[in-house]
């Protein structure tokens, strides 16, 4: 039989995915699994971009150009004028999902056995966008005692070597729901100029901030202009994650040129999707307003529940909406098939996601799972009451 790639043998498949054929099995057994493990936000999509899509006037559905339709990259140049970011619609190209625009910048600026360093946990499919690149992720451990902020800066300096490319971090974080702050952002700025590095900026879940606290873009960071890369998407922001709209955005004329490259190897990002997502640019202010109080409410709700379960140790999060907990047992693996395959309460049982699978340094992270509070209300009381029950008789 013809051989697969070596590449294709170590592509990592997802650490969530693993668990879903025992998802499986327990609906099978008539169990209803409260799902706090994957990020499939609940909330409606604006109804404006369902609209632009429901009745349109198109009469071929086109390709588009390969950095995104002009009118499109025109506002949402705006809407990043309104989110104090200076740029001009040429510094953006529009993608099919973050996903691609992570590929495009991986691309662009790094060759074969380069490194990019990496505050971890991360997530997870930054992984096999390394692996798809042929570039080495270079780990630096973030703590869940210090709730995941930024490692200290010299962390970080201590691991830059000749092929050191890019720093890459997720600002709000998921799995951490850590929101890096200004004076976070100066030090790597600082860092990335100093070594003459790339700082690549994963803002997917900007929006999502609580507790009035400010998100800082490496973006409005004077002099970064030449090293800042961001990774940004439609998904989370408007819950249209079937879309696959995203951007990469840099003022790096080499960077777009660059990138454009691979985007015009892919000919177009979704041309249907593209009217949805510049649609939802329209978006009614009040509708963030709501969204994030919702999740704000979540957080705060899903927070004092799990403060009810003893021998946890919470990361509080203050943005996305994610966290990393650590709970009571040797392994979170074991615990996440086991709640699955052995326990129910009443017919009812929740999947958590392993969090060992967000960092790629061996045998860390081992009794952490991150927990998504993407349900409403009751059913996040709910699933957390049943963790605690599980925890109770969980032979550990
Ligand atoms: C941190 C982060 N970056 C990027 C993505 C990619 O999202 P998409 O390709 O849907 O834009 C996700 C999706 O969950 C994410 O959580």
């Amino acid at each position: 039989m013809p051989k697969i790639s070596k590449k294709g043998q170590m592509m990592p498949s997802s650490p969530i995915r693993k668990l879903v054929p025992y998802a499986e099995q327990a609906y099978k057994e008539g169990k209803t699994v409260y799902h706090l493990n994957i990020g499939q936000p609940d909330i409606k999509t604006p109804e404006i971009a369902l609209d632009a899509v429901r009745v349109h006037s198109l009469d071929i559905l086109a390709y588009t150009r390969s950095e995104g339709s002009e009118g499109y990259r025109k506002k949402i140049a705006q809407y990043y004028a309104k989110n104090n970011i200076n740029v001009d619609h040429s510094d953006i190209i529009v993608t099919t999902g973050g996903s691609e625009a992570l590929l495009f910048a991986f691309g662009s600026v790094m060759d074969s056995d380069d490194e990019i360093i990496i505050p971890e946990p991360f997530y997870a499919n930054y992984n096999g966008f390394s692996t798809a690149s042929d570039i080495k992720v270079v780990p630096v451990i973030s703590k869940i005692d210090d709730n995941f902020a930024l490692p200290a800066i010299e962390e970080f300096e201590k691991l830059i070597t000749d092929k050191t490319k890019a720093i890459l971090i997720c600002n709000p974080g998921n799995p951490t729901g850590y929101l890096y702050s200004k004076e976070e952002i100066r030090q790597l700025a600082a860092v990335v100029k100093k070594h003459d590095l790339f700082l690549i900026a994963d803002e997917v879940y900007r929006e999502f901030v609580y507790d009035g606290n400010e998100f800082y873009s490496i973006m409005q960071e004077e002099g970064l202009e030449d090293h800042a890369i961001i990774i940004d998407s439609v998904s989370k922001r408007y819950s249209m994650c079937g879309a696959r709209i995203g951007y990469l955005v840099s003022k790096n004329k080499e960077v777009i040129s660059t990138a454009l490259k691979f985007a015009q190897a892919r000919l177009s990002p979704p041309t249907l999707a593209q009217i949805a997502s510049e649609a939802a640019l329209d978006t009614p202010q009040s509708y963030f307003d709501d969204v994030i109080k919702e999740y704000g409410k979540r957080r705060n709700i899903l927070i004092r529940e799990l403060k009810k379960i003893d021998g946890l140790k919470i990361a509080e999060p203050k943005g996305a909406f994610y966290c990393i907990v650590e709970l009571p047992v040797k392994s979170a693996d074991h615990f996440a098939q086991w709640l699955l395959e052995s326990y129910d309460y009443n017919k009812e049982t929740v999947m958590v996601a392993p969090a060992a699978g967000f960092y790629s340094t061996p045998n860390v992270g081992l009794n952490q799972i991150r927990i998504a509070y993407v349900l409403n209300e009751e059913s996040l009381i709910r699933a957390v009451y049943i963790l605690k029950e599980a925890l109770k008789v969980y032979p550990n």
